[in-house]
């Protein structure tokens, strides 16, 4: 049985992130979507909530499975007996910051192969970073996030009706 771990922090989870999950689910038989708990000082969400959406949006996939992870990815690959980790790449700067990352997880873990999806075009400008800027400004993050977390972030940072 083939499985992955898709890692991220998802803070928020994107339009881009949900492509990518799709995607990764058709190729594996199980996919872990790997949610970092300290991922930064400043979280747009909290662990909760992010993992809540996400299990929210992937309620009626087959096959995926939403943790939260603290420390090492590499650690947390042995934990859930999946062999592959899944990464998005947007543009060649994602490439040059990824590589040494899956040659690093593949040293400490000689189980964890990275597996890197190209972005579809439409998405690669989408990062949860720009999203995180827009909402702290109530800037308009339609088509940023699926509906659902669009809905969550208008409430949770008061956006005007
Ligand atoms: O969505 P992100 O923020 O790009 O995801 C980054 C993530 C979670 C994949 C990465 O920060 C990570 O794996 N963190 C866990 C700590 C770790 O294992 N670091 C790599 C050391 S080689």
């Amino acid at each position: 049985m083939a499985a992955a771990v898709f890692p991220g922090s998802f803070d928020p989870v994107t339009t881009g992130h949900m492509d990518l999950i799709e995607r990764a689910a058709a190729i594996f038989d199980r996919l872990v979507i790997g949610v970092l708990a300290n991922s930064s000082k400043s979280p747009l969400c909290t662990i909760e909530e992010r993992v809540q959406m996400l299990e929210g949006l992937t309620k009626d996939m087959q096959g995926i499975e939403v943790l939260s992870f603290d420390g090492l990815l590499a650690d947390f690959i042995k934990k859930t007996g999946a062999d592959t980790i899944v990464r998005g790449i947007r543009t060649p700067a994602d490439f040059e910051y990824e590589l040494p990352l899956a040659q690093a997880n593949y040293k400490l873990n000689c189980k964890a192969d990275t597996l890197f999806l190209a972005t579809r075009p439409e998405y690669s400008y989408i990062s949860s970073s720009a999203v995180k800027e827009l909402a702290r400004y109530k800037g308009n993050i339609e088509g940023f996030v699926p509906e659902a977390v669009y809905q969550f972030l208008k409430k949770k940072y008061n956006y005007p009706d």
